[in-house]
């Protein structure tokens, strides 16, 4: 008998066609953020007898409350010969190189709290930490605006980065950490010791979950519960934190309607070709050779318009 191929074979063969996580075109540039904030980050040192080695905290535009930044100046030989313990999250070890070289670097810290999902959004993923940055910025002019990053490297150790606060969420959940470069690039990485991730270059780093398992119609969907990101210090109304979430739901449900859709079409079409098929089963039983076709990734016996039409055992039956 003719069955119909499973319905979530064919949604996971589309599914698996929707390109990963490129850096989709937002409103909202991460780029153009890093370069508001290096211009913030870099007003927060004081205009005489700012020190180095000590980590001053910026203020960020009104427009973008939620976000925290910090600017930390350093000679590049002791970054390089101690690296810097302890920055916010960041860990940097010894052996960092920048290119070009500098003599000194402003190392602008990020801490996007509720606006992670807005200028990171990974559909399908969830946030447990905020998204953190590290930037690396030229010392030498502290009231340049739109400084184009220097290139960081740590070739030795890796940059650790260790979260304090991470939402625990129940079995069967296994966080990752993702890691954005300066290009649009993303990187999963296991998460080690519960909260801690680790890069080799600057970007921005947190820990994201799977949140939606494949959307199979039977059994019931899992209710995957959603979670608000773990906000830094700041209180922030609750509203205010779901609108995240409610920007990346929405994307990653076009994304899934826009699948179902195709699946529904194809659906209909393959109904109309089963009376079809069924002639060329019985066909079959009878040593005729069928075509066949690529529908998909599944080889599926297609009739060629040429073929001697096939009698059809209901013929016989009734
Ligand atoms: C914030 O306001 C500035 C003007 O003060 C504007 O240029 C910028 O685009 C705004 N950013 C966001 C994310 O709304
Ligand atoms: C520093 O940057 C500002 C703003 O871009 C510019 O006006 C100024 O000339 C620069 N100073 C030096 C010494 O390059
Ligand atoms: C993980 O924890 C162990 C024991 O507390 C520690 O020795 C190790 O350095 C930690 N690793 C990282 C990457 O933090
Ligand atoms: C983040 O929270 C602040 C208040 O703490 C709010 O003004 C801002 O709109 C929120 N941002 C987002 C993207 O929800």
């Amino acid at each position: 008998m003719f069955s119909f191929p499973s319905f979530s074979t064919i949604l996971i063969l589309f599914l698996t066609k929707i390109p990963s996580f490129p850096s989709q075109p937002t409103p909202f540039s991460s780029r153009l953020l890093d370069s508001t904030l290096q211009d913030h980050a870099f007003q927060s040192f004081p205009h005489h007898r700012s020190k180095t080695g000590t980590i001053y905290t910026g203020n960020v535009p009104v427009n973008l409350t939620g976000i925290t930044i910090s600017a930390l100046r350093l000679r590049s030989g002791s970054l390089r010969k101690r690296g810097y313990n302890g920055y916010k999250e960041f860990n940097i070890p010894k052996g960092i190189v920048e290119n070009p070289y500098v003599k000194r670097v402003i190392l602008v810290y990020h801490n996007l709290g509720n606006w992670s999902q807005v200028y990171y959004p990974l559909p399908g993923f969830l946030y447990l930490t905020p998204v953190v940055g590290l930037l690396g910025y030229n010392a030498d002019n502290m009231t340049a605006k739109g400084l184009p990053e220097l290139d960081l490297r740590a070739p030795e150790d890796p940059i650790v980065i260790k979260f304090e606060t991470l939402k625990v969420l129940g079995n069967g959940y296994s966080p990752v950490c993702v890691f954005f470069d300066l290009f649009g690039g993303v990187v999963f990485d296991h998460v080690l010791n519960g909260s801690v991730c680790s890069c080799v270059t600057q970007g921005h780093v947190g820990i994201v979950v799977e949140s939606s398992p494949a959307p199979v119609p039977a059994p019931a969907p899992e209710h995957v519960p959603e979670y608000p990101i773990a906000g830094g210090d700041g209180g922030g109304g609750r509203g205010g934190r779901n609108r995240g979430w409610w920007v990346g739901g929405s994307v990653a449900g076009g994304v899934l309607l826009a699948a179902l859709v195709v699946v529904l079409v194809l659906w209909v079409r393959w109904c109309r070709g089963t009376k079809r098929i069924e002639k060329m089963t019985v066909a079959a039983d009878h040593g005729v050779p069928l075509a066949v076709a690529a529908v998909g990734r599944a080889e599926v016996p297609v009739a060629m318009s040429t073929r001697t039409k096939p009698i059809l055992e209901s013929e016989y039956v009734t």
